[in-house]
């Protein structure tokens, strides 16, 4: 990315030179830039997106996208010098947006122009749910399911949330082997939900839990496999497959529905919701492997940035400071998000970043490039908690980790309870280092953000480190 602030800029200095900029300096470089890009905005033949939609099919880049998001956006920005462009995405000619501007501009003052696509693969795998609906209908749903996910019903939620994470997180230390964190952490995100929104505990009924949970995976591997619903006799492909496995999920939801008055279960089936099959399709969306894979990516991410020696007094700080964990994990979902965006298509002729959007064009907002916009954040590409609380204080909202405006996760408060409780448990009670030091951390960007290659990483108790007063990282060599 630092080729990208290079060739926004209007001259070729080296990274650690921008660094060392003056702060008028700076501004002087931000305010000519927008000049620049406002410049081109007024004049009608630069309006043009920058870019090319291509033919269709064989034009299409869904592929080249798929396969290393980042690089393709990267490439992009520093071949337009401009944070906004367009390609052919799901054969649809559509505006990539990775700029906090743009994204601004696309999720909330025009919220009413970029809709969501009912015809999303979402819809094929979830049914109709909030995700993929629009207008009127869209409001409703998310008045009444946001009731669940604040007040009464979150604070209801927070003793089984500390119990759960208490429960995953004890084996951290207990084999004395380095541990694959991404499997501890998605088996706790799914004891999480299978317990809040289904009243279904991994210790009381541990076989239905395991069915629910292996469903899951089958569904999940439909929704990102390509949607063919083909059977032939000892063949199904991964989506007719999915398609069963929800068809077995929802007849556990409806069973759960009709009999369980308590929890989260027995206020959804209480709620006003626009037919009889909603509760259900809602509850299969909230107990998809999606939510559990983004706690573990954003858990993994926190343990991977606060490992080792050289982060101690960090851990120390986040321990002792709520204010300080908020921003390390801020700055977490800055650099690591786990979904690498969310798209919209134009409900009529508009405009982005100042470029005419045709009717019918896709949108994607790329959070990834948008997280590491120059124009915001300063260093982009460096890991800084301190940044907000100071330049980047209060801007929180030039986030979209969690969607931004009107359409924004409506699961965000409760995602940030649980991931204080399990942090807080962790800083708590470990000192946590890669084990081999030595690994392959590079990460894939979809479906779900996480290290390709899955880290693994040591913990000892910090009672048993200050007893021995022994350095983990030096008792294991790192
Ligand atoms: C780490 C955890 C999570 C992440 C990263 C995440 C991320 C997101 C993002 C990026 C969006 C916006 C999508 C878009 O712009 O198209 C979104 C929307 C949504 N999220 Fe989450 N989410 C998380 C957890 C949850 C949880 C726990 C729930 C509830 C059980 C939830 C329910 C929803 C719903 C219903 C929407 C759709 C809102 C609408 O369309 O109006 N999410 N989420």
């Amino acid at each position: 990315m630092t080729a990208v602030w290079l060739e926004l800029g209007t001259s070729f200095r080296s990274n650690s030179a921008i660094a060392a900029l003056s702060k008028e300096e700076h501004f002087d470089r931000v305010n000519f830039s927008k000049g620049l890009n406002s410049s081109l905005c007024s004049d009608p033949s630069m309006s043009k997106l920058p870019g090319s939609a291509g033919v269709s099919l064989l034009g299409d880049k869904s592929l080249e996208f798929y396969r290393d998001p980042v690089s393709f956006c990267r490439q992009r920005i520093e071949k337009h010098r401009v944070r906004v462009f367009q390609s052919r995405l799901l054969n649809r000619p559509t505006v990539f947006i990775c700029s906090v501007e743009g994204m601004r501009e696309l999720l909330c003052e025009k919220s009413n122009v970029f809709l969501k696509d009912p015809t999303d693969l979402m819809t094929n795998m979830y049914g109709d749910t909030i995700v993929t609906t629009n207008g009127e209908e869209a409001c409703l749903l998310r008045l009444s399911l946001t009731s669940l996910f604040s007040g009464t019903c979150l604070k209801s939620s927070k003793d089984y949330i500390s119990s759960v994470c208490e429960r995953c997180l004890k084996r951290l230390s207990l084999s004395g082997e380095p541990e694959c964190v991404y499997s501890v952490f998605k088996q706790l995100g799914t004891e999480l939900v299978l317990g809040l929104f289904l009243n279904i505990r991994a210790e009381e009924q541990p076989e239905l839990f395991q069915e629910i949970m292996q469903l899951c995976t089958q569904h999940w591997h439909g929704l990102i496999s390509a949607p063919v619903n083909m059977k032939v006799p000892l063949w199904s492909s991964g989506f007719s497959t999915a398609l069963e496995a929800r068809d077995k999920l929802m007849d556990i939801i409806k069973d759960k529905l009709e009999n369980d008055t308590q929890g989260f279960v027995g206020s959804l089936g209480s709620l006003p919701l626009p037919d009889s099959s909603s509760a259900a399709q809602h509850l299969l969306l909230f107990i998809s492997a999606l939510i559990p894979k983004a706690l573990a990516s954003l858990l993994t991410s926190f343990t991977l940035a606060l490992g080792g020696n050289e982060q101690e007094e960090t851990r120390r700080r986040a321990m002792e400071d709520p204010d300080y964990l908020h921003r390390v994990l801020l700055e977490v979902q800055r650099l690591w998000p786990p979904f690498i965006g969310g798209r919209r298509i134009a409900a009529q002729d508009s405009t982005l970043s100042g470029f005419h959007v045709p009717k019918g064009y896709g949108a994607v907002y790329i959070s990834h490039a948008v997280h590491r916009d120059p124009e915001v954040f300063q260093q982009p590409d460096s890991f800084l908690p301190e940044r907000w609380s100071g330049r980047n204080a209060g801007q929180e909202h030039f986030l979209c980790s969690f969607g931004n405006g009107p359409r924004s996760c409506i699961g965000v408060k409760l995602t940030d309870f649980f991931l204080k409780e399990a942090c807080t448990y962790m800083l708590k009670r470990y000192d946590w280092w890669l084990d081999p030091p030595s690994q392959d951390t590079e990460y894939k960007w979809l479906p779900v953000s996480r290290p390709a290659k899955p880290p693994t990483l040591s913990f000892t108790h910090l009672r048993q480190t200050s007893a021995d007063s022994r350095n983990p990282g030096d008792a294991r060599g790192v």
